[in-house]
């Protein structure tokens, strides 16, 4: 019998997740279907449990659910301390009884694309991260897990930096002076291996007051809006950076909530270059 998924949001029609995991089904024979699935603003917990209800086995959550996804379910792995769900999955115990467990596969998404695709490991490497909205907390904790040799995160608004700084610290037992949070204008002229930006600036065409020396040499430089040119992109690449943009990250994340559903593992690379020739039109 066919087994359901799908992409949970609002909105979710722009979503890129079900032709990627029709390939992935394709590719290691898999009989899944993957559809996209609008949940009311007010009613996203009703939602999926209908669908799992009615059957599904598991689903992908995307804006703005990924918070109340981690509320109500029972959070795995690096989605505790994430304060995120990104993949939900369905099972039931002997008695019939069901559980709905949350993971985060994003964080692990994104370390996977620097690592595996573009050959940048994170150890002792002088990262910086910006944003500290829902983005930032789905990559902290992988990124940490890497011993980089300094991670900063830089945010327009300071408090909510400070706030996650402390936060990872505290769910990591971490030291202080490795993970520390800094207003865009205290940069300064600090230089970094690694920029990755969580923010959402980009799908605005805004870009974030970053000063330009920020790039050291070889740096690389991350969007994670995928299939776009992104002002901090295209002010990296002035910078003298590599760039890369969140297409990696996108499809290593599916992989992974993938693997968690169906226990095997997809080949990423030639869905990664399917959709950037698609996004190059
Ligand atoms: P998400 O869950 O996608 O991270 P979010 O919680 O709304 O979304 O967070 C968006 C992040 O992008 C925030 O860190 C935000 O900065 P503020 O906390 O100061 O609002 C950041 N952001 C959005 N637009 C930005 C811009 N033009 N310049 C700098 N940062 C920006």
């Amino acid at each position: 019998m066919t087994d359901k998924y799908a992409v949970i949001g609002n909105p979710v029609a722009h979503s890129k997740s079900p032709p990627i995991h029709a390939e992935f089904a394709r590719q290691t024979g898999q009989d899944i279907s993957y559809d996209r699935l609008l949940a009311p603003l007010d009613a996203f917990e009703a939602t999926v449990r209908k669908f799992f209800d009615e059957g599904g086995k598991g689903l992908n959550v995307t804006l703005p659910f990924k918070h109340e996804a981690w509320r109500f379910s029972e959070a795995q792995g690096m989605a505790i301390g994430a304060n995120a769900v990104n993949a939900l999955k369905f099972e039931r115990d002997k008695s019939g009884r069901g559980k709905i467990s949350g993971y985060n596969t994003d964080g692990i998404g994104l370390l996977r694309d620097l690592r595996g695709n573009l050959g940048c490991g994170l150890e002792g490497k002088r990262i910086l991260l910006m944003g500290a909205g829902g983005a930032s907390y789905g990559v902290m904790e992988p990124l940490i897990r890497e011993q980089p040799e300094r991670l900063i995160v830089v945010n327009r608004t300071l408090g909510k930096a400070l706030s996650l700084a402390a936060h990872f610290r505290t769910v990591l037992g971490v030291a202080q002076q490795n993970i520390s949070a800094l207003a865009y204008a205290a940069l300064g002229d600090a230089q970094f291996d690694i920029v990755i930006n969580a923010t959402s600036a980009g799908l605005s065409d805004a870009m974030p007051p970053l000063p330009a020396g920020v790039f050291g040499p070889d740096a690389l430089a991350y969007d994670m809006v995928y299939g776009k040119m992104t002002p901090f992109l295209r002010f990296a690449r002035a910078g003298g950076a590599r760039i890369a943009d969140g297409t990696g990250m996108l499809v290593e994340q599916a992989a992974e909530s993938f693997y968690l559903w169906r226990g095997v593992r997809p080949d990423t690379a030639p869905v990664i270059e399917l959709l950037r020739r698609q996004a190059q039109g």
